[in-house]
């Protein structure tokens, strides 16, 4: 397998279900970063048989919420000195405000400037959240 090698101070993101790292490369807009990032996708894993991974030679403020929604099994390795000084478990939010959009075509949001929309995780096995507005369920 390929060795890339250990950063000295950093963000590392594990365990992101395969195919899943180009969409979080994108979200937090990693291609603007003028540090080391790496990207590897495919790589093999004993708990997930494949997984991508993300390394970012540098310290940016993440979402975490987000990162929670578009996968919430990513683990969030913070380096420094080259060790290991943070570990962040991810989970799916419960609550979200202001990044989901109702999918509802009846949904007064649709149709009226609302402020940022509230959603409340429905099912976590679906991830579906429901409107605040009319109670539908809508996903990512
Ligand atoms: N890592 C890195 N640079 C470092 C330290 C760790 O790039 N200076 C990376 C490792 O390559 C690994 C991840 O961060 O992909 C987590 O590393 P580690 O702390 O060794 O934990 P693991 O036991 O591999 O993972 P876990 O505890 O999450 O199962
Ligand atoms: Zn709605």
């Amino acid at each position: 397998m390929i060795n890339v090698s250990k950063i000295k101070k950093g963000i590392v993101l594990d365990h992101i279900s395969q195919g899943q790292g180009y969409k979080i490369f994108s979200q937090l807009k990693l291609d603007e970063i003028e540090d080391v990032v790496v990207l590897l996708r495919n790589i093999p894993s004993n708990k997930m048989g494949k997984k991508d991974l993300i390394k970012i030679e540098t310290d940016i403020p993440l979402d975490l919420t987000v990162l929670g929604l578009i996968d919430p099994y990513i683990t969030i390795n913070i380096i420094e000195n080259g060790e290991r000084v943070d570990k962040i478990k991810l989970k799916l939010p419960q609550r979200v405000t202001g990044i989901l959009k109702c999918k509802n075509p009846r949904c007064i949001t649709q149709y009226e400037k609302v402020r940022d929309i509230d959603f409340i995780l429905a099912d976590p096995k679906k991830r579906t959240y429901r409107c605040e507005y009319c109670d539908s369920h809508t996903s990512l």
